[in-house]
This record gives C-alpha cells, sequence and structure tokens, in this order.
C-alpha cells in the first residue's frame, strides 16, 4: 500500500480527499505537522511535532448512512492499541479515545457519496503520542493527555504506527464479513459513556439525560427524564457527572 508522508500539510484530511478518487483503497496520507488540523464540528486541531496526524483512505462500497460505523470501527482500533501497551484506554462517544478521562486521540471521518454509495471515506485520525502539552496552546490543552505522559516514556512512533496499521486492517476485515454487532459489542465493552449523564449539544438544540445505548449506525441513545428516549447521530458530548 501507498504511503504519502510529508513534513507539513494543512491536514491530512484535505490532501487525502484530494487524491482518494485515483488512489487504492488503503493508501495512507500522513504529516508530521499540520497548520490547519481540523476536529470535529468545525473545531481546530492543533498539531504540532511529535504526533501522529494521519488519514487512511477507504472504498468499502457501502450505504453512507453506515459510513459513521467505521468511526466506531477506528476508535475500537486505537484504543484496542493503546490497551496493549498496558494503558486503559476508554472510548467516549462518538470517537475520543481517552485515558484517565483525558483525550489522547481524535477521528474525523469524511466521506464522499454518489447518490447513496460511498465512493471513499477517508478515515481522519490524530493522536497525541511524544508532544509536550505545554505545545498545545492552553485553552486546547485542558482535558488532553499524550501517549508519553500516560505511559512516562517516549513511545516510538514507527512501530506504533505498524501496530496500528495491523490493527485498523483486522478490524476493518471484520467490519467487513462480520455482522456489525460484533464489532458494536467490543466497542461497547471499552465504552465510557453508557450508563453516564450526558448532555449533548447539537447544531439545534441539547439534549440532556442518560446514554443508554447506541445504535448500529452509531447514533447515542439518551433516556430523558420524562423517561423517552432519543438516538443523536452527531454531536458533542459533555459528562455531565
Ligand atoms: C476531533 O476529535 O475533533 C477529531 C480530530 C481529528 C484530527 C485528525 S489529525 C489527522 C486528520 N487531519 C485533520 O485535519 N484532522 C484529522
Amino acid at each position: 500500500k501507498k504511503i504519502h508522508y510529508y513534513e507539513e500539510v494543512t491536514s491530512t484530511n484535505s490532501t487525502a480527499k484530494d487524491i482518494a478518487a485515483s488512489e487504492e483503497e488503503g493508501t495512507l496520507v500522513i504529516a508530521e505537522v499540520q497548520k490547519g488540523g481540523r476536529g470535529r464540528l468545525g473545531r481546530e486541531w492543533v498539531s504540532p511535532h511529535g504526533g501522529i496526524w494521519m488519514s487512511v483512505i477507504l472504498k468499502p462500497g457501502i450505504p453512507l448512512r453506515h459510513a459513521s460505523r467505521l468511526t466506531l470501527v477506528a476508535g475500537l482500533a486505537v484504543a484496542n492499541v493503546i490497551r496493549n501497551m498496558g494503558l486503559d484506554a476508554r472510548i467516549k462517544w462518538p470517537n475520543d479515545v481517552r485515558i484517565n478521562g483525558k483525550k489522547v486521540c481524535g477521528i474525523l471521518t469524511e466521506a464522499k457519496a454518489e447518490v447513496d454509495r460511498v465512493d471513499y471515506v477517508v478515515l481522519g485520525i490524530g493522536i497525541n503520542v511524544n508532544m509536550d502539552l505545554k505545545d498545545i496552546p492552553e485553552s486546547f490543552r485542558a482535558g488532553s493527555t499524550t501517549l508519553k505522559a500516560e505511559l512516562g516514556s517516549h513511545i516510538k512512533r514507527v512501530s506504533f504506527l505498524q501496530d496500528f496499521l495491523f490493527e485498523l486492517e483486522q478490524q476493518y476485515i471484520l467490519f467487513k464479513t462480520q455482522p456489525f454487532s460484533h464489532i458494536l459489542n467490543d466497542w461497547l465493552a471499552l465504552s465510557d459513556t453508557i450508563g453516564r449523564e450526558v448532555k449533548v449539544t447539537t447544531p439545534s438544540r441539547i439534549i440532556e439525560g442518560k446514554a443508554v445505548g447506541i445504535t448500529p449506525d452509531g447514533a447515542l441513545v439518551i433516556r430523558k427524564a420524562d423517561d423517552t428516549k432519543e438516538e443523536i447521530i452527531a454531536g458533542r458530548c459533555i459528562y455531565a457527572r
């Protein structure tokens, strides 16, 4: 598989989208530094030296409504690799991988579809590996951590990347060959969101209640105070207590 390596890009997701139509599935775009790294919900993603900023091009040929499943697949793969290092990685819906309640990884999935079939999916994965937290502006630093800070030692990024790509491929094969409920069960076992009181903000409103489950498309199911349930496919999630 091809790897496009850059010292610096605006955003590996943007580069990956530019080349996705003509590249094979599995192509990787990776950079040391991103100058315009993008997070979910229009946020900025600070991407200094020492992290892993990458995008994987996939061509799963699935309906567009299933594209968000790949976010769960990627989050599970990242969490598994970090857990294999002996750290207690957990997943906060929809896509944050956290250690001791602090974020080490974010995932931004972008898809292009023709009618309802996905042409390609770009899985953008940012992992805070060896950088100093002081390289992150203070307004972004709260609630973040790095693998190095949690492990107490420097991480070999190349071997971490090899382990991750291997694990992602395993999960992707399962995604394509098994009922999605298998991946969902593994994801649920690592989720620290289900069972919590949450407050989810979407562009149009705020929903509060208890996170009680996840739908096969990755939507969070919230049971509200009036006992009705609501499914939310995208939003910002805060743990209320
Ligand atoms: C989030 O938690 O808001 C998602 C963050 C995603 C960051 C990664 S870094 C590689 C790829 N390129 C980007 O511009 N963003 C993603």
